[in-house]
C-alpha cells in the first residue's frame, strides 16, 4: 500500500474513533443536554493540550453478538492534558458506545493513565457517564472494576483524584468516585446510586425517581457523597480547574504559591463587631473567613451537607490553606455525626497533601440527643479527633467565641497539636457552656434557694466573669495569645510563616487504626 493511502487510512480511522457512536448517538446526547466525552475533555483541558491514548482499542467479546458492536475507542477516552499549565491525566466514559458501560479493554485503559498518573506524580480526573458494568462481558468487566478500585486505592494520598459525575453512574461504578477526594455533579444530569429505582421498587416496594434517589441535590445536601454542585457542566469544568488551583501535584510537592496584591497587614476592624453582644447569637462564620482570606476568596467544599461544619480552600500571603471552622448559623455549630466526619476527611486530605489547616472556633459542644447517640456520635465524632492528632501540616487555630469540652479538644486545640493557638477576647474556652456548668456544680444551692432567679443570675454572672474568657487559658499557655480581631490576618499569616518549614514525624507504622 502506497504511503498516501497509508496515512488515508489513518486519516479514516481518527475520523472513525472521533466520532464514537455515531452521529444519530452524539445527537441523542446533546438532546439531553449532555456534552460528548470529546467536547467535556476539551472544555476541561487547556486549549490544545490533550494527547489521546488508545483511540483503536476495541473490545474482544463475540458473546450476545457483540462482535457486531465494536467501536474504536471501546466507550472511553483516556490520556493527558494540561490545567493552568500543569499536567493531569484523564479518562472520559462516552455514553455514545453501548451506554459508555466498562468492560474488559474500557478498564485497562482508565487503568492505563492511573497508572501513568501515580508513577509521574500528576492529579486523574474521571469523568463518569456511564452505565456500569457491560453485561454481555459478565464477569471480566467486575474485574475491571477491582483494578480500578485497587489503584484508586493505592492512589490515594499520593495523587489528587477527581470525580465528575456528568450522566447516569450506577451499580459499582459508583465506588471509583467515592474512592476519590472529590465528586462534582451537575444539576439535572447526574445520577448516583447502587441500585436504581426500579430495583427499589421491586424490592422494597417503593417509588422513587432518578432524581429523588440520586440526583445531585440528593448527594449535595443530604447523602454528602457529592462535594460540589453546578448548574451545568461548563461550570463543573471551571470548579474543577479552580480547585486544582489550590492542590499540589502530588504528596511530595507543595501546592503552588501564588503572588497575591492583598497586603499580609490588612486589618480589619469590622471584625470587632462579628461576635453578638448576647452569647446565644448566631453570626455567619462565612464572613469571618472570606474576610481575613487574600482577595475574600473561598472554595467552599460540601457547601450545602453538614451546614454546622464549614470545610474549603482559600489562600494567605499567595499560599494555599486548608479552612475549618464551626458555624454558629446552624445548629449553634454543635458538632454532630455528619459535621465530624465532613471535617475529618477534609483535614485528612489536607494533611495528605501539604496544605496548612487554619482553624475558627466557635463550638459549644457535640449535639446532645437519643438520635446522635444511637447513630454513633461517640465514633463518628472520635474520627475529628483522630483528624487532627494525626495531621502534621502547620495548624493554626483562632478561637472567636465558645469552646467548649470535647468540641474544644477536637477543634484543633493545643494539646491535640495544633501549633499556634489564638482567641479572640470575645472567646469563652471552659469545659461546659456556663448554663449547663451551673445547673451541675450549684444544683442544690439553686434548688434551696428563696429566690432562684436572682441566685441563677449571680451565680452565671461569676461563673461567666471566671470561666466564660480567654484568660484562664492564656494564663496556662493553653492558648498562645489573645489577639485584636481586626488583626487577625496579619496574626495568622505571621503564624503560618514561621511554620512554613515545620517538621514533625511519628513512630513507623503500617497505618493507624481510624474509626471508620
Ligand atoms: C451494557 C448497557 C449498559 C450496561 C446501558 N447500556 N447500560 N450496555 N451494559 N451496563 C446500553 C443500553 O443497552 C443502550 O444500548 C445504551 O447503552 C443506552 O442505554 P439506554 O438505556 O437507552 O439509555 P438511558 O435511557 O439514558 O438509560 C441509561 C441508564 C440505563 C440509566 C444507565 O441504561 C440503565 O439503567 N443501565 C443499567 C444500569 C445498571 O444497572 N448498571 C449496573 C450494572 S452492574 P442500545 O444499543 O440498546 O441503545 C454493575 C456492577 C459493577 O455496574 C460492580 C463493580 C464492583
Amino acid at each position: 500500500m502506497p504511503h498516501e493511502e497509508k496515512i488515508a487510512k489513518l486519516n479514516e480511522m481518527n475520523k472513525m474513533a472521533e466520532m464514537g457512536g455515531g452521529e444519530a448517538r452524539i445527537r441523542e446526547q446533546h438532546e439531553k443536554k449532555k456534552l460528548t466525552a470529546r467536547e467535556r475533555i476539551e472544555a476541561l483541558l487547556d486549549e490544545g493540550t490533550f494527547v489521546e491514548f488508545d483511540r483503536f482499542v476495541t473490545h474482544r467479546t463475540s458473546d450476545l453478538g457483540m462482535e457486531k458492536k465494536k467501536v474504536l475507542g471501546d466507550g472511553v477516552l483516556t490520556g493527558y492534558g494540561k490545567i493552568d499549565g500543569r499536567t493531569v491525566f484523564v479518562f472520559a466514559h462516552d455514553f455514545t458506545v453501548l451506554g459508555g458501560s466498562l468492560g474488559e479493554a474500557f478498564g485497562k485503559k482508565v487503568c492505563k493513565v492511573m497508572d501513568l498518573a501515580l508513577k509521574t506524580g500528576a492529579p486523574i480526573i474521571g469523568l463518569n457517564d456511564s452505565g456500569g458494568a457491560r453485561i454481555q462481558e459478565g464477569v471480566i468487566s467486575l474485574a475491571a472494576y477491582s483494578e480500578i478500585f485497587f489503584r484508586n486505592t493505592i492512589a490515594s494520598g499520593v495523587i489528587p483524584q477527581i470525580s465528575a459525575i456528568i450522566g447516569p453512574c450506577a451499580g459499582g461504578a459508583v465506588y471509583s468516585p467515592a474512592m476519590m477526594d472529590f465528586t462534582f455533579m451537575v444539576e439535572g444530569i447526574s445520577h448516583m446510586f447502587i441500585t436504581g429505582p426500579d430495583v427499589v421498587k421491586a424490592a422494597l416496594g417503593q417509588d422513587v425517581t432518578f432524581e429523588g434517589l440520586g440526583g445531585a441535590s440528593i448527594h449535595a445536601q443530604t447523602s454528602g457523597v457529592a462535594h460540589f454542585v453546578t448548574q451545568n457542566e461548563q461550570d463543573c469544568f471551571g470548579l474543577i480547574r479552580r480547585l486544582l488551583s489550590y492542590l499540589p501535584q502530588n504528596n511530595a510537592e507543595e501546592p503552588q504559591a501564588v503572588s497575591s496584591e492583598d497586603p499580609s497587614g490588612r486589618t480589619d476592624e469590622e471584625l470587632r463587631n462579628v461576635i453578638p453582644e448576647d452569647p446565644n447569637k448566631p453570626y455567619d462564620m462565612k464572613e469571618v473567613i472570606r474576610t481575613i482570606l487574600d482577595d475574600n476568596e473561598f472554595l467552599e467544599v460540601h457547601a450545602l451537607w453538614a451546614s454546622n461544619i464549614i470545610v474549603g480552600f482559600g489562600r494567605l500571603n499567595g499560599r494555599s490553606v486548608g479552612v475549618v471552622a464551626n458555624q454558629p448559623n446552624f445548629l449553634a455549630g454543635a458538632l454532630d455525626i455528619s459535621s465530624s466526619n465532613k471535617a475529618a476527611r477534609f483535614i485528612r486530605f489536607c494533611d495528605a497533601f501539604n496544605i496548612p489547616i487554619l482553624t475558627f472556633v466557635d463550638v459549644p459542644g457535640y449535639l446532645p440527643g437519643v438520635e446522635q447517640e444511637h447513630g454513633g456520635i461517640i465514633k463518628h465524632g472520635a474520627k475529628l479527633l483522630y483528624a487532627y492528632c494525626e495531621a502534621t501540616v502547620p495548624k493554626v487555630t483562632v478561637i472567636t467565641r465558645k469552646a467548649y469540652g470535647g468540641a474544644y479538644c477536637a477543634m484543633g486545640s493545643k494539646y491535640s497539636r495544633a501549633d499556634v493557638n489564638y482567641a479572640w477576647p470575645t472567646a469563652e474556652i471552659a469545659v461546659m457552656g456556663p448554663e449547663g456548668a451551673i445547673n451541675i456544680i450549684f444544683r442544690d444551692e439553686l434548688a434551696k434557694s428563696k429566690t432562684p432567679v436572682e441566685t441563677r443570675q449571680k451565680i452565671l454572672k461569676d461563673y461567666r466573669e471566671k470561666f466564660a474568657n480567654p484568660y484562664v487559658a492564656a494564663e496556662r499557655g493553653i492558648i498562645d495569645g489573645v489577639i485584636d480581631p481586626a488583626e487577625t490576618r496579619s496574626a495568622v499569616i505571621g503564624a503560618f510563616q514561621m511554620l512554613h518549614n515545620k517538621r514533625e514525624s511519628r513512630p513507623p507504622k503500617k497505618h493507624g487504626n481510624v474509626q471508620l
